[in-house]
């Protein structure tokens, strides 16, 4: 049976696109049961209906990096409700705590725009670009209660270019997140993903 899978988005929705067009693949193994944004503004919520996937503004409860602990619970209910087995943090701008993190154990991904551990935190390719590293890229992690540092489960690189800007090496970084991200999600949808400490395994395929 297809695995669910709920996605948070706070913007634009180009991670969020690329799993539901790989979940519109008859053979992926999962489904998107639904789409939450804590931002009633964001292009993505528009982008996910325009694709028939249902998604929602669930108000945040507060400024910041965190949901409000009410708004967090409800964020884990309506998940639940839609049956949801995988939750995707896709652009998602907010740190998760207990009621989503218990809610949902070792279950929760997320991507980020560089090359963890380094540069964690808010706008990670102009901080790459800053220290002047010769490589950047993305990671795709499980979420714990650190921020941005569980479990690393696939990261990609890209050369940093001597012309580029925090713009050219984003695009250039995004290209390789839409990629990486389907991966990992079609990966913990066929239960290929083992923990064990620090280190994620990937299990070969069955059959
Ligand atoms: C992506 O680059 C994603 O890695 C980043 O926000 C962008 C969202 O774009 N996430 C973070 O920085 C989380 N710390 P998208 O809305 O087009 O997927």
């Amino acid at each position: 049976m297809k695995k669910k899978i709920g996605i948070l988005v706070s913007g634009r929705g180009s991670n969020m696109l690329a799993i539901i067009k790989a979940s519109k693949e008859s053979t992926f193994p999962g489904e998107v049961a639904i789409v939450i944004s804590d931002n009633p503004d964001a292009p993505a919520l528009k982008k996910a209906q325009d694709n028939g996937v249902k998604a929602i503004y669930i108000d945040p409860g507060r400024k910041g990096a965190y949901l409000s602990t009410q708004a967090e619970t409800q964020y884990a209910e309506v998940l639940k409700k839609h049956g949801v087995d995988i939750v995707v943090l896709a652009g998602f701008m907010r740190i998760i705590r207990k009621p989503l993190l218990s809610a949902f154990p070792n279950s929760i991904i997320n991507i980020h725009p560089s090359l963890l551990p380094a540069f964690p935190g808010l706008n990670a390719q102009k901080q790459a670009l800053d220290y002047g590293v010769k490589v950047a890229g993305c990671t795709v992690h499980f979420v714990n209660e650190d921020v941005d540092a569980g479990p690393i489960i696939i990261q990609s690189c890209v050369p940093v270019l001597q012309d580029d800007t925090p713009e050219t090496l984003s695009q250039r970084i995004l290209k390789e997140e839409h990629k990486i991200l389907v991966e990992a999600v079609k990966l913990l949808c066929e239960e290929r993903i083992k923990i064990e400490g620090r280190r994620v395994l990937i299990l070969p395929q069955q059959g």
